[in-house]
């Protein structure tokens, strides 16, 4: 397993505005790995559905991942781990993250194994050539990222994937009026992670780039619409 200490472009990479102002103390603060990386936590946060969030990603990639996979951005808990145990024997995963604090986490929560390459890098630019991944997963990453950002990283992602190949996204979406949470979620997600709520707003649809045409698209709604998986045949 490498992993980059700067990028694969070999320039340095600055912090965005938005992880700094907005999700310092969830991601860039040197206390917030040792904060956050508690699966019971992450559970909590998604309201006991982490689990069933996670397999409904991993069951969408693939029951066997050969080929190349691509996992954008870090995710606190296991879903890499349980990622890791679905690749084949020849194959192998990429996991890009802005923040080297996070790929240093997510180093130590993994075993040793020459498949897994850590990346530094940027979402919205990916360094990886065009069709060079079999398939790509966004998880809660889309939420956090202001419009333009989201909407590069969504096409970046894209790019990426080979024709043929997969994108999936699981991400929160507006509730439905009688969900009791939707009063405490619009307000814990305009108070903490204000970029969540245009996911409340638009369909995710809307960021995908209108100049490529997907073979497929559906779209899943979970626990009385809080949540959304897009899964997409590029
Ligand atoms: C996937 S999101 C949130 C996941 C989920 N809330 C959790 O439990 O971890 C968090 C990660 O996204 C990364 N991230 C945010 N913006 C990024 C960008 N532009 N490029 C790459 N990684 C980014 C952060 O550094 C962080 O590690």
């Amino acid at each position: 397993m490498t992993t980059d200490a700067t990028s694969v472009r070999g320039e340095q990479i600055a912090v965005p505005d938005y992880l700094a102002d907005t999700y310092w103390w969830a991601y860039v603060h040197p206390h917030a790995v040792r904060v956050f990386e508690r699966q019971w936590l992450v559970n909590l946060i998604l309201w006991g559905n982490f689990a069933r969030l996670r397999d409904m990603a991993l069951d969408a990639l693939g029951a066997q991942l050969d080929g190349r996979t691509l996992q954008v951005a870090c995710v606190y808990g296991d879903l890499t781990r349980r990622l890791l145990g679905r690749l084949g024997p020849d194959a192998g995963l990429d996991v890009v993250d802005i923040l080297p604090i996070q790929l240093r986490n997510l180093r130590s929560k993994l075993p040793a194994d020459d498949r897994v390459k850590l990346i530094h890098g940027d979402s919205s630019r990916l360094a990886a050539p065009s069709g060079s991944y079999d398939r790509a997963l966004l998880f809660f990453l889309l939420h956090e990222q202001p419009e333009d950002v989201r909407r590069a990283t969504v096409s970046e992602a894209l790019r990426v994937v080979r024709p043929g190949g997969s994108l999936v996204i699981v991400d929160y979406h507006r509730p439905r009026a009688i969900n009791p949470l939707y009063l405490p979620m619009r307000a814990i997600l305009g108070t903490l992670e204000p970029y969540a709520l245009d996911l409340w707003r638009q369909p995710l649809e809307d960021w995908l780039p209108q100049d490529v045409s997907l073979a497929k698209l559906e779209k899943r709604t979970m626990f009385s619409g809080l949540y959304q998986m897009l899964e997409i045949t590029v």
